[in-house]
């Protein structure tokens, strides 16, 4: 594939049909694919994937669909950023030879009645406080799988848990793809790049800084083996502190199974995950923990 800002061709479709007549040529070509799912209003952290993706494949195909099934009703579907024109632009920058940005028709035609639904890893987190979330996600993911057939498919570590369920459903289903997780992309203040933060006053982006500067200090505490329980209590205290009067989620799971790490020291590889609210907006970081025994000396 072309390295990144040389003038390549970039074919866009909308429809599955294309997509697949497409892939099959590229197929028959004995080329490798590589596709990055997205719902547009590109950033860098987005365009890092579609960087990865590159290197992975002889071809890289990047989705734009803002997929209705997992928003809920109150949610922003409606005011969801669509900047399809400059998410285009910025794809052919990258060298990306497909995009396929489908209509809800072309993806959910009428008399659509299926859905994936992953049991037990997509509970709690955002699951517990966007229980529609993850089958909206797992039936969409699974449709852009089967229409691309690809080799690889790029998900950013920002939506871990989504990364953790994606990963769960192809192997449940066979579904002969790779899933690779990249690693979250962050602003100069360390906060996590997500199109949500679009949605941020100048207030609020201040305070939002903190996020990762608490997760990074909890971090530290919990890989010296400070406990659990003690660690969290500090950084809801810290966040308070910092301004930020809502939080929707602050825990400690196993970075695997994504089961609650309990009290006392950590005893496995882990990862902190938090979500929390700035005015209307929902914010979403992680942060992993390298308990001090991973490094000791046998
Ligand atoms: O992470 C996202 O942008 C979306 O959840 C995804 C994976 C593109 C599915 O709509």
């Amino acid at each position: 594939m072309p390295a990144a800002g040389v003038d390549s061709q970039m074919t866009l479709v909308r429809t599955v049909g294309e997509v697949r007549a497409i892939v099959a040529k590229w197929r028959a070509e004995g080329l490798s694919l590589a596709l990055t799912p997205t719902m547009g209003a590109l950033h860098e952290g987005h365009l890092s994937l579609v960087r990865r993706a590159g290197s992975l494949a002889d071809r890289t195909i990047a989705s734009i669909f803002v997929n209705p099934s997992q928003f809920a009703p109150h949610e922003d579907f409606s005011s969801y950023p669509r900047r399809e024109a400059e998410d285009l632009a910025l794809l052919k920058a990258e060298g990306c030879d497909l995009v396929f940005a489908p209509s809800a028709e072309e993806m959910y035609p009428e008399g659509f009645q299926t859905s994936v639904s992953v049991a037990s890893i997509s509970q709690g987190l955002c699951g517990a406080s966007r229980p529609h979330f993850f089958g909206g996600v797992a039936t969409v993911v699974c449709k852009l799988l089967n229409q691309v057939r690809p080799d690889f498919a790029v998900f950013g570590e920002k939506d871990y848990q989504q990364l953790l369920v994606i990963r769960r459903m192809v192997r449940d289903l066979d579904m002969p793809v790779e899933i690779i997780g990249a690693p979250i992309v962050r602003e100069e203040d360390g906060l996590a790049m997500s199109s949500r933060n679009a949605y941020l006053n100048a207030d609020e982006r201040r305070k939002a800084g903190a996020l990762n500067k608490v997760l990074a200090k909890m971090a530290e505490r919990l890989a010296r083996g400070d406990d659990v329980g003690e660690t969290i209590h500090f950084a809801r205290t810290a966040l308070g502190d910092a301004g930020v009067a809502s939080i929707d989620y602050l825990e400690v799971r196993n970075a695997l199974t994504l089961e609650s790490a309990g009290s006392g020291a950590l005893t496995a590889p882990s990862r902190i995950f938090a979500a929390i609210f700035l005015g209307k907006t929902r914010l979403i970081d992680n942060w992993p923990v390298e308990p001090a025994w991973q490094h000791a000396p046998r």
